[in-house]
């Protein structure tokens, strides 16, 4: 992954003492909206009658405290905290700036289509999109089911590298919980058929100690009230069951189906120079660190692999060269991040390029409603304890696929690719699905199914 915010390692000592007298400010008000009475719900402006397309039922939105989603992507514009920088980041409606720099990567007419879009941005984007879903409802009693917006890792996001407590972390999550529990659907459900989007690895919300200040992440997923609640995340706990991945945001978000074929011609028209490549930075900080060792290798092939070194050059503000970089190399090599999925992998595919996994927790048991089960038709595994033993079995392994492997696995890759791109929310995709439509109607089907289960068994 090569966003993790490098603006925040600075500055935090200096800024230690505004950010408690604004982590108690924000208490107080989370208090104090919490108590207020609740405003009239507004009238609905727009009918959401689609009675044949929605064949497992509808969606209800929360209209939740803005304290919970649109106040904290606001306070991106608080200058007096470190994370001004998320502002653009989180800018047009979560898709972030506008790329720029790919005059002569992306044809000119597509290039309104591409954003420099964050990798933890799904909790706005998915907001967004499901204010428009067809197959939602203004109706509770119509509904299926409970989407809570919540941006629970926006509310986290300024914590996690700071000095900070339990409570601090927590309160947005405590917050939306006491928030939840009083609405009726979640009452007569005890909190089943309710989802959320989670929009950070699933790693980060899952601290074990209540109470602890310095365990890494919030405790929400631990809490009681959470059991019931289904999660989509980049990166699910393959042990949870009520867990879902659902693809990392991408930089292209097609504005119609004609976007989507235009640059899947561009992909399968392409002549590509690398045999493989990587994008990505080394972390010196770790004994014996793969990535380091990946890009160490990929620097010694230079004749076949092409590399981006993340670590000297900002991979964040030229993210047109990693681009540049997939787009011309047959394949890419895929080491673990912060956790076993990475967001270049999508990255990767996007540009046509077949990613190579080192371990099996890159792809086994993710994204099993977007990518295909058979793994071996879009991606290659090698072993990461055989490439610590000798790296250039990396090379090998790749040269015995022949020109028409390649192409093969490349056109999966094409076929499947509008899975995982996410459209912009006023694009008519007509029947096809993009990751977004997906993982609603996954969600749709499953609690239609929970339904159905639970008639049988009474
Ligand atoms: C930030 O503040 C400026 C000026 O107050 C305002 O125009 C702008 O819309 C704000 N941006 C966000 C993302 O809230
Ligand atoms: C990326 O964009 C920068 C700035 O616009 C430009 O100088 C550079 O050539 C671009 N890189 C590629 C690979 O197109
Ligand atoms: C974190 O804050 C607590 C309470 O303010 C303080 O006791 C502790 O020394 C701080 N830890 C670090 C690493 O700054
Ligand atoms: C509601 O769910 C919680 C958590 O799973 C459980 O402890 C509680 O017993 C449930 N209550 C009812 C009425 O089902
Ligand atoms: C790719 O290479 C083939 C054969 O060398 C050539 O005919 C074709 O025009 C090239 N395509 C592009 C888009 O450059
Ligand atoms: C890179 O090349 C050097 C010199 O040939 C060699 O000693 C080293 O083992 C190679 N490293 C990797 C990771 O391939
Ligand atoms: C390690 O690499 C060497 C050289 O490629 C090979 O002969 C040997 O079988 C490998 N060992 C293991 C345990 O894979």
């Amino acid at each position: 992954m090569y966003t993790l915010f490098p603006s925040i390692k600075l500055q935090i000592s200096s800024q230690n003492c505004a950010f408690l007298t604004s982590t108690i400010l924000l208490n107080i008000l989370i208090f104090l909206f919490l108590n207020r009475p609740t405003p009239p719900r507004p009238l609905p402006s727009t009918q959401f009658e689609f009675p044949d397309d929605c064949e497992f039922g509808k969606v209800y939105v929360y209209d939740l405290p803005p304290i919970l989603n649109k106040d904290l992507l606001q306070s991106c514009n608080n200058s007096a905290e470190f994370w001004s920088s998320r502002c653009n980041d989180l800018s047009n409606g979560g898709f972030g700036p506008h790329a720029t720099g790919l005059e002569h990567i992306v044809p000119q007419n597509l290039t309104p289509a591409w954003y420099w879009t964050d990798l933890y941005a799904g909790e706005v984007i998915y907001h967004k999109r499901i204010l428009n879903y067809k197959c939602r409802t203004l109706n509770q009693d119509q509904a299926t089911a409970f989407y809570i917006p919540f941006y629970v890792g926006l509310s986290i996001g300024k914590y996690l590298w700071l000095n900070h407590t339990a409570n601090d972390i927590d309160s947005h999550s405590l917050a939306m919980l006491k928030w939840v529990k009083n609405q009726d659907p979640w009452k007569k459900r005890n909190g089943s058929h309710h989802f959320i989007m989670l929009g950070r690895l699933t790693w980060d919300f899952r601290r074990i100690t209540p109470d602890s200040d310095n365990e890494w992440g919030t405790s929400l997923l631990n809490m009681p009230l959470m059991k019931k609640v289904l999660r989509l995340t980049p990166e699910r706990n393959v042990w949870d069951e009520m867990e879902i991945s659902v693809p990392y945001p991408n930089p292209f978000h097609p504005r119609s189906v004609s976007d989507i074929h235009q640059w899947q011609s561009v992909l399968r028209s392409k002549n590509r120079s690398n045999l493989f490549c990587f994008v990505g930075g080394a972390r010196k900080y770790i004994k014996h660190d793969f990535r380091d060792l990946v890009l160490t290798y990929c620097k010694n092939e230079s004749d076949s692999c092409r590399v981006v070194d993340c670590s000297v050059f900002p991979c964040y503000e030229g993210a047109n060269a990693t681009i540049a970089t997939f787009l011309d190399s047959d394949f890419c090599l895929q080491p673990k991040g912060d956790g076993f999925t990475r967001r270049a992998t999508f990255d990767c595919m996007l540009a046509g390029a077949i990613p190579v996994f080192f371990w099996k927790g890159s792809f086994e048991n993710q994204y099993q409603w977007h990518l295909p089960t058979n793994s071996e038709s879009y991606s290659v595994f090698i072993d990461n304890k055989d490439v610590r033993n000798d790296s250039t079995i990396i090379r090998r392994v790749l040269e015995k696929y022949n020109r028409d492997e390649v192409k093969k696995m490349r056109e999966t890759i094409i076929d499947f690719m509008p899975k995982f791109l996410i459209a912009t929310s006023d694009a008519n995709l007509g029947s096809t699905k993009d990751a977004f439509d997906i993982a609603i109607e996954g969600v749709l089907r499953k609690f239609k199914q929970q339904n159905e289960d639970a008639l049988k068994n009474n």
